[in-house]
């Protein structure tokens, strides 16, 4: 486990601005940053990034949180990876501490380190094969130099060949005490019954690493060295903890800042046609690796831009497989050309018989739009036969559906129109029908997704329709409350007792007062774990707010504290999307109170309406219970009619207000 000490160090270092900008084009917006939001499409900024509070939130979707929990999100990391990501970013040497780990926790938290590890260590070990043995040389890297790689490349993409033998790394990691769970786990080995020695997943094929957008190993493609052999041409590895191949883009790691500067990213299909393109000086390209294009690839590469340009073979038999993922890239927002090379060459001959300005132009000039494109794959079919050729224009129009912007889509449907000498009206009926068709088919998507989403983290309210009110009007207060103790924890309240007696108190210690009076009874779990936090701190004479609860290694918490942590007093032009009220934080002393004040009548109705269901238990069994309950119900009774008379004065003098 990492040391407290290096934790504190950590975000003590580390800049959210300085992290974030790795992955969002920011720009200044007063006091804070603002960018488009990687975790959703759109086109006004919603994504806010606070340099004095080291926090983001990202308004589309609710997210928010640190500098770690952003490496989180988008990295796919743990909480501890994040950390030791962040760590090494800003050259901090992490302390490990022993005492704390339970075994469990050792055990989730290293095994997906391990497998990182021991993918780093194949992926030097398949390298050193390549340059170093002799068959190595021999064979793997006269491969290479036949299909016409240069040393520089080979290396750039770090490109490696695993030998012959059953088990040789299979040997040398065991050799090096990395276990045989791990080496399963990670695919690059089996350990059949009888072999207890093990068997390599690859044997005599040159290897190509696959990253992370960051750069880590999360698996490889591995090629046979004859095109004639039965096997599979490729073997890749297998889904693992690490490796989802839908969720990654071969090349992305190596081309990430050149698709960002050209602002366009050229997609093809194989590892060898990345390669080829980068050593011919073209690095703005990524390949979906045989894989049909999924939804979160898109997103990858929308995070550097919205232009993509899809590269075929020109024998490819998949052609209108791709319509699929046309369709996909329109979904998401993207703007997309396609370019069919001449038959029998794909885009790693094309460029190595060609010098990178021909090839450039050549991309530039032949690529064309979505519409052109499926009108000269699917009219080559048709003929002259009426019916076809309005299939096919229908299948058109249904792309078109999908182009998100109004605009783009009446500028596409004018280009069907003039093509095929159609009028605009009827293409617009068309249209109608295929957005229908295509909403109706979104939203169960949608609904279907949202059903596996797992539960919401942040301390939010449910809605209230699901929800008993009474409950929901406790819970909203619940949550109020731990919000003014989390941003205004430290503020000191100048307050008078009933006798005109002065004194202070911090708003911390005021709302566990009022908790612990009333032997509260927290509905939201998270709340309690928050204020047995504040409450170990009160002990130690120290003020926990927000931020004494990002540093920690509850994930959980460190998540829910920064999602309630107040932003928007900063953001001036978000006071129309107001969650919390424009000026929260101007009138604290009588926000506390007010609050305090609300919630524990709420609480005191609460708590008459859970004894009157139990009541109902004992009317017939148990007399000296039910006459006990009865009496706490009248006492309950008198101290809300009591509470009330308070509120309504103050809501007449407007104090405070039942909200
Ligand atoms: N692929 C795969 N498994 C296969 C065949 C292909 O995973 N059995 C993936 C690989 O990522 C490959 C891509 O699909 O790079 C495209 O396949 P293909 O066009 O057949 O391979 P090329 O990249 O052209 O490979 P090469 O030029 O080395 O023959
Ligand atoms: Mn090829």
């Amino acid at each position: 486990m990492i040391s407290k000490q290096t934790i504190d160090k950590i975000f003590s270092t580390i800049r959210v601005e300085e992290i974030v900008g790795e992955y969002v084009q920011l720009k200044r917006a007063g006091s804070n940053y603002k960018g488009l939001s990687p975790f959703h499409d759109e086109k006004t900024p919603s994504f806010v990034v606070s340099a004095s509070k080291q926090i983001w939130k990202d308004f589309s979707t609710g997210k928010g949180g640190t500098a770690i929990s952003f490496l989180m999100e988008i990295e796919n990391f743990t909480y501890p990876e994040a950390l030791r990501h962040a760590a090494k970013k800003y050259g901090i040497e992490i302390e490990e501490d022993q005492r704390e780990y339970s075994e469990e926790a050792k055990q989730a938290h290293t095994e997906r380190d391990m497998l990182y590890k021991i993918h780093e260590v194949a992926n030097n070990y398949f390298q050193e094969i390549l340059w170093d043995s002799e068959e190595g040389k021999s064979i793997g890297l006269s491969y290479f130099k036949e299909r016409e790689l240069k040393d520089d490349i080979i290396k750039k993409f770090q490109l490696g060949y695993s030998p012959e033998q059953k088990n040789a790394f299979t040997a040398y990691a065991l050799e090096k005490g990395y276990t045989k769970e791990i080496l399963e786990k990670s695919g690059l080995s089996i350990f059949p019954e009888n072999t207890p020695s093990g068997v390599d997943r690859f044997r005599e094929r040159v290897i190509f690493p696959i990253h992370s957008f960051s750069g880590r190993v999360l698996g490889f493609g591995a090629r046979i060295l004859k095109n004639n052999i039965k096997t599979a041409k490729y073997l890749n590895s297998p889904e693992t903890e690490i490796y989802h191949k839908s969720n990654v883009l071969y090349g992305l790691n190596q081309s990430k800042q050149a698709i960002s500067r050209k602002n366009v990213c050229l997609l093809v299909e194989g590892y060898m046609d990345v390669i080829s393109l980068h050593m011919s000086g073209i690095e703005n390209v990524v390949a979906s690796s045989g894989t049909s294009l999924t939804t979160e690839q898109i997103k990858l590469i929308k995070r550097l831009t919205e232009n993509v340009t899809i590269l075929f073979d020109g024998d490819n038999a998949g052609i209108k497989a791709s319509f699929r993922s046309i369709d996909m890239l329109l979904t998401e927002g993207m703007n997309i050309r396609v370019l069919l090379f001449p038959d029998g060459d794909d885009p790693d001959s094309f460029a190595r018989k060609h010098p990178q300005e021909y090839v450039e132009k050549f991309i530039e000039n032949q690529a064309l739009d979505f519409i052109d494109f499926k009108a000269e794959i699917l009219l080559k079919e048709v003929g002259n036969d009426p019916i076809k050729k309005a299939e096919a224009i229908r299948d058109i129009v249904k792309s078109v559906s999908f182009v998100q912007n109004a605009l783009k889509r009446e500028v596409y449907l004018k280009e069907v129109s003039n093509k095929f000498g159609l009028s605009e009206q009827s293409l617009f009926n068309e249209l109608d029908v295929q957005k229908q068709i295509t909403q109706n088919q979104t939203q169960k998507a949608q609904i279907k997704a949202e059903a596996q989403q797992p539960a919401k983290l942040q301390i939010v309210d449910e809605p209230r329709d699901q929800v008993d009110p009474i409950v929901f009007n406790v819970t909203k207060l619940e949550n109020d409350l731990i919000n003014h103790m989390l941003n205004y924890g430290d503020v000191v309240l100048q307050r008078t007792t009933p006798d005109e007696q002065k004194y202070e108190i911090t708003v911390i210690e005021e709302i566990l007062h009022h908790f612990e009076e009333d032997d509260y009874e927290f509905q939201v779990e998270l709340n309690k774990r928050i204020v047995d936090y504040i409450k170990e701190g009160i002990e130690k004479e120290e003020l926990r707010k927000g931020n004494f609860f990002f540093g920690l290694m509850d994930e959980e918490l460190s998540k829910a504290a920064v999602n309630s942590m107040n932003i928007y007093s900063e953001l001036n032009d978000w006071s129309t999307r107001n969650i919390f009220s424009p000026n929260y934080g101007d009138k604290i002393p009588e926000q506390v109170a007010g609050d305090i004040l609300i919630h524990k009548f709420r609480y005191v109705n609460f708590l008459i309406l859970k004894t009157k269901k139990e009541l109902a238990d004992y009317a017939d069994s148990d007399e000296s219970k039910y006459f006990e309950l009865i009496k706490k119900i009248q006492m309950l009774t008198l101290v809300s009619v009591e509470l009330s008379k308070v509120l309504n004065y103050s809501a007449i003098t407007g104090i405070y207000s039942d909200r």
